[in-house]
């Protein structure tokens, strides 16, 4: 199985066009179902209006979560609110949210607040820049070792990895990575997934790429790069590319 995870990020503004985005989402969602599970992650001021519209086979997560159980947080969503609301999975780790502040400590009490409500989370990690030598590697394995320090086989077969280089993020990405450079960190996580939890553990973990991933790209990410699954950010909301993408990996 497949993911294809939609991160709307900020976007979009009018309840309308979410309504829209919903309904279309969900058609894509049941055209694949059979090996694609497709998640939205909208923003939280429209996961009520998200709710009302959105059905299996189409999925809903958060994009964030306070890490923090004190009540007076202002600004954050507490993982109450968010399982109140119906959401069943959260991003956490987004390299935007590390760049406004989240430390691998802060991602960790966020894992350990969603796992509390059985939230699932989705785990980004991914290095800012990616040296010759190979460097960046330590950076990751820092983010994976804090995030899964503690948890048990069952809490740790319950996370959907994405990687996501910082450099191929967003409208300023430098590029998207390439298959190759997908494969390496994915065989790069599969080996501590397997050290620390041995293969029938480490096997039932999804790794999915994100940054920049497209209706053109997608195919050679899963067949030459590993990967199972997306994590996208702008082709989510644009209907007819994210379908496309869809189509070509199914
Ligand atoms: P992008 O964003 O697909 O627009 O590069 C991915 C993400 O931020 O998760």
């Amino acid at each position: 199985m497949l993911y294809l995870i939609g991160n709307w990020k900020m976007a979009p503004e009018k309840n309308t066009q979410v309504v829209d985005l919903v309904k279309k989402s969900r058609e894509i969602a049941k055209l694949y179902k059979k090996n694609i599970t497709t998640i939205i992650c909208p923003p939280t001021a429209f996961l009520s209006t998200v709710m009302k519209n959105a059905k299996v086979p189409l999925l809903v997560g958060s994009q964030g979560v306070a890490g923090n159980p004190a009540i007076a947080q202002t600004g954050l969503t507490s993982v109450h609110m968010l399982k109140e609301n119906g959401a069943a999975y959260c991003i956490v780790g987004h390299s935007e949210m590390r760049a406004r502040g989240d430390s691998n400590a802060d991602v960790k009490e966020q894992i350990t607040r969603l796992f509390e409500k059985k939230l699932v989370p989705i785990l980004c990690i991914g290095e800012k820049n990616h040296d010759a030598q190979g460097w960046y590697l330590s950076e990751v394995k820092d983010q994976l070792e804090t995030a899964f320090e503690g948890l048990t086989p069952a809490q740790a077969k319950k996370i959907i990895i994405a990687y996501e280089p910082v450099w191929a993020i967003g409208a300023q990405a430098v590029r998207a990575a390439t298959p190759v450079e997908c494969r390496e960190m994915i065989i790069f996580i599969c080996k501590f997934l397997t050290d620390k939890y041995g293969t029938a553990v480490a096997k039932v973990i999804p790794i999915l790429y994100g940054g920049s991933a497209d209706e053109h790209n997608a195919k050679s990410f899963v067949e030459e790069g590993g990967a199972q699954g997306f994590l996208v950010g702008r082709v989510s909301l644009d209907a007819k590319r994210l379908g496309l993408l869809a189509k070509s990996i199914s």
